[in-house]
């Protein structure tokens, strides 16, 4: 793997910001990066004031500087190290695009040929691993089963797992992008009853998922190979997304010195939730329980209506205020794949697409500059593959990998990095006397 770029403290601009608090100014250092917001350094506020910042939900903190990945969410731009989402969707593949998101260079054919053999070598898990499976009842869900069975891969590797040599954190890497498709298909093969497959060495990183997903030992099964492109874009597009929910999650628990595969652990646990990498299984939940592309106005109706607590799954982004271009791919993707599989009259792609038209000229979405996003078109295509909902946030899992491992690694070699320890507001109860337990 080639070298990474050093980690260097972001230089100060030449602003600075001022805060008055009572009668003290203060001076803060402003930093410039290379494209979006600048920010204030503000680490120096509690010293100098006793005033922490007060920011729930990160809407105006960056917990990091980092040089993987570039959002601009007003004009609807993704970029992995200043390339371009689509272009990278249309000309490489998952690997090249691992390669990249690791190391901040695309890889030449000897580099890719040397980390794709590398990769495909630890495609295979511990037999062992097996017996932690049939621990699960059939019918788990199979995003428990990969918290438990990611984190618990740091059982298998203790003699490798000093985070602090480069080798090491290397190797942690590559097992983990190789091992997190083997581990997903199993998870699918064991709910189902199936036996699990075998990785195949020989497949490009996208066919030998689907391979494991949906090969049986009693039939040759040959993978379409219009799903398997249709994979490898979708697996390019969730790739990494800077710092959100599970990437600070991954981050916050390698902060502490946790071993990388305890760390994506957490990650896939913040991931599962239905405002993050859940949303594209509910977003086939709701088409279903919308039924009909004549109940879709009511539909929308209840949507906008605060009181019902209805979302339209697949829609706004805390990022993006304007099409997420990630959407803009997968919606090209979709009609692909159904052309291919003879299902362009899925009833779920008619109503997606007429919610989508509704919700795009409805001023409640307009005004609050509500646009589809990544989950909106990938659950429809996964669902034409015949990749059971369920199974949906354990593919975004699989392709977030590779940003999990990014960024942890990025800010293990970040001299800056610190451990991750917020502070609070204190609402609760003022001092109060301790009353015995027969007294109250
Ligand atoms: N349907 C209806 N109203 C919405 C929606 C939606 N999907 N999303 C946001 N709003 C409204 C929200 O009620 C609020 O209205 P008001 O200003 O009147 O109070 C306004 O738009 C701003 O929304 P917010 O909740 O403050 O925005 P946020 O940045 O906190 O939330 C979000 C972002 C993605 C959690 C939210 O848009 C949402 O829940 N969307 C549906 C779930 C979804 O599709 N999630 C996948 C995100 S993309 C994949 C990923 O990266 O994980």
């Amino acid at each position: 793997m080639a070298a990474v770029e050093k980690m260097q403290s972001p230089s100060p601009s030449k602003r600075t910001a001022t805060l008055s608090v009572g009668d003290k100014n203060v001076s803060f250092p402003i930093y410039d990066g290379v494209e979006g917001p600048s920010v204030i350094d503000i680490s120096k506020l509690y010293g100098e004031t006793g005033f922490f910042t007060y920011d729930p939900g990160f809407m105006s903190t960056a917990s990091c500087d980092s040089k993987i990945t570039f959002i601009d969410g007003d004009k609807g731009i993704l970029r992995y190290r200043g390339y371009d989402i689509d272009a990278l969707a249309e000309k490489c593949d998952f690997l090249e695009v691992a390669y990249l998101l690791l190391n901040g260079e695309l890889p030449n054919k000897k580099d890719k040929q040397s980390f794709d053999r590398t990769v495909t070598l630890h495609t295979m898990i511990h037999e062992q691993l097996h017996f932690l499976f049939r621990g699960f009842p059939r019918a788990s869900h199979p995003m428990a089963i990969m918290v438990g069975a990611a984190a618990s891969l740091s059982a298998f590797y203790h003699d490798s797992l000093d985070i602090n040599v480069a080798g090491e954190r290397e190797l942690a890497a590559y097992r983990l992008i190789a091992k997190m498709p083997t581990l997903a298909a199993m998870a699918y093969k064991y709910s189902v009853g199936m036996p699990f497959i075998y990785p195949q060495n020989d497949m490009s990183f996208a066919e030998n998922f689907l391979h494991m997903m949906f090969a049986t030992p009693c039939e040759k099964y040959k993978v379409n190979p219009v799903l398997a492109k249709a994979m490898d874009k979708i697996l390019i597009l969730h790739a990494d997304h800077e710092q959100n929910a599970s990437t600070s999650t991954v981050r916050m628990a390698g902060s502490s010195g946790a071993n990388p595969f305890a760390c994506i652990g957490a990650g896939i646990a913040s991931l599962w939730g239905p405002a993050h990498g859940g949303a594209n299984e509910a977003v086939i939940n709701m088409l279903k329980e919308i039924g009909d592309v004549s109940k879709i106005p009511d539909f929308i109706k209840k949507v906008k209506d605060k009181q019902s607590g209805i979302k339209l799954m697949g829609f706004g982004h805390r990022v993006y205020k304007n099409y997420d271009p990630r959407a803009t791919v997968l919606r090209k993707t979709c009609q692909e794949v159904l052309a291919e599989l003879g299902k362009i009259d899925e009833p779920l792609l008619k109503m997606a697409v007429e919610l989508e038209r509704i919700a795009l000229s409805d001023e409640y979405f307009v005004e609050r500059k509500l646009y589809p996003n990544v989950d909106f078109y990938s659950g429809i295509i996964y669902r034409a593959m015949g990749i059971p909902s369920k199974m949906f946030t354990v593919l975004f899992a699989v392709a977030r990998t590779v940003g999990w491992v990014a960024q942890w690694k990025e800010m293990m070699e970040d001299p800056k990095t610190k451990i991750g320890r917020p502070r609070q507001l204190f609402t609760g109860s003022a001092p109060r006397a301790f009353v015995p337990l027969e007294k109250r």
